[in-house]
């Protein structure tokens, strides 16, 4: 079993990695924290209860982060639409976000449970994790590991910096998280643009006939719709952050290699470096949508 709080900012494939990652038996997600990114911290906070309900799932919800460190939020609204959620509709909330802060979540998770039990997967920019750092440094000490959607190496961003967007938002929160001595995995564009969707994987997950699935297709429909205009992959879109919770459990189906990197200060890109960081450049597409679709049916 891995035990595991998710930091997230839903988000169009926030909320497919959420529904994936809320159903599976070999998951416990303590608390789902929150963080301003794709879209502002109300409107991700309350999304965040609204997969959860999606999923049949109470999870504690707790808002944090609702600016970057020393930088104004800069919400995709052109990609995830004006509620994060690229318009399709979620059930309400089952209950209210939490009135403790996302650190302070995290801070508790962490100290009241064995020393590396819990993972973070990251699907955000890093604020929290950096506030975390910053303030309860030895708690964030007893973080078994972070998964982190984020960063671009031999792929361009997708930010106008050249920046991947989670590592862009915020540099600065990136700068302190690389620069601690947390375990950290990354999933770089370089990988999740190899796991796309098409149209046939749409119809397939409607094919299941569970709601989870069903909402997923809805979803990855209504990126396609958002994003009509890039024109260069109109036959498919990536799916970044359900590659997260994929990876913690299933490894096998990509390819891990160790880079030396640090942070370009201004644009949060990832240069060459003396921080070495497990990085996965590869994966397994093919395994992978069929594990992702197998998830969202349970
Ligand atoms: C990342 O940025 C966000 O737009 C997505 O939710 C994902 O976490 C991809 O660059
Ligand atoms: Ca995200």
């Amino acid at each position: 079993m891995i035990r595991a709080i998710i930091d997230t900012d839903p988000g169009i494939d926030d909320a497919i990695a959420l529904l994936y990652a809320l159903r599976q038996p070999d998951l416990e997600i303590a608390a789902l924290t929150t963080v301003a990114g794709n879209i502002g911290l109300d409107v991700t906070t309350r999304n965040a209860g609204a997969i959860a309900a999606m999923a049949g799932v109470c999870v504690p919800v707790h808002p944090g982060a609702a600016a970057p460190l020393g930088r104004e939020p800069r919400p995709e609204t052109g990609i995830h639409g004006d509620d994060g959620l690229g318009g399709i509709a979620f059930p309400a909330p089952l209950a209210e976000p939490s009135s403790l802060h996302a650190v302070e979540a995290m801070h508790s998770l962490l100290t009241s449970a064995p020393e590396a039990s819990i993972d973070v997967f990251c699907l955000a920019p890093l604020t929290n994790i950096a506030l975390l750092l910053a303030r309860y440094p030895q708690s964030a000490m007893r973080i078994r590991r972070i998964i982190a959607m984020g960063g671009a190496l031999e792929e361009p961003g997708n930010m106008p910096s050249g920046a991947e967007f989670n590592f862009g938002h915020d540099p600065e929160a990136l700068m302190q998280v690389i620069a601690s001595d947390l375990d950290i995995t990354l999933i770089p564009l370089d990988a999740t643009r190899q796991f796309r969707a098409d149209a046939a994987y749409i119809a397939d997950l409607r094919a299941m006939g569970k709601a989870p699935a069903t909402a997923s297709a809805d979803l990855i429909a209504a990126y396609f719709a958002q994003t009509a205009h890039q024109s260069k992959t109109a036959e498919s879109r990536p799916l970044h952050d359900p590659c997260v919770p994929l990876f913690a459990l299933h490894p096998e189906l990509f390819r891990v290699t160790e880079r030396q990197v640090t942070v370009e200060p201004d644009t949060g890109r990832l240069i060459p470096g003396d921080r070495l960081l497990r990085v996965a450049m590869g994966l397994d597409a093919r395994g992978l949508r069929g594990e992702l679709r197998r998830g969202l049916a349970v």
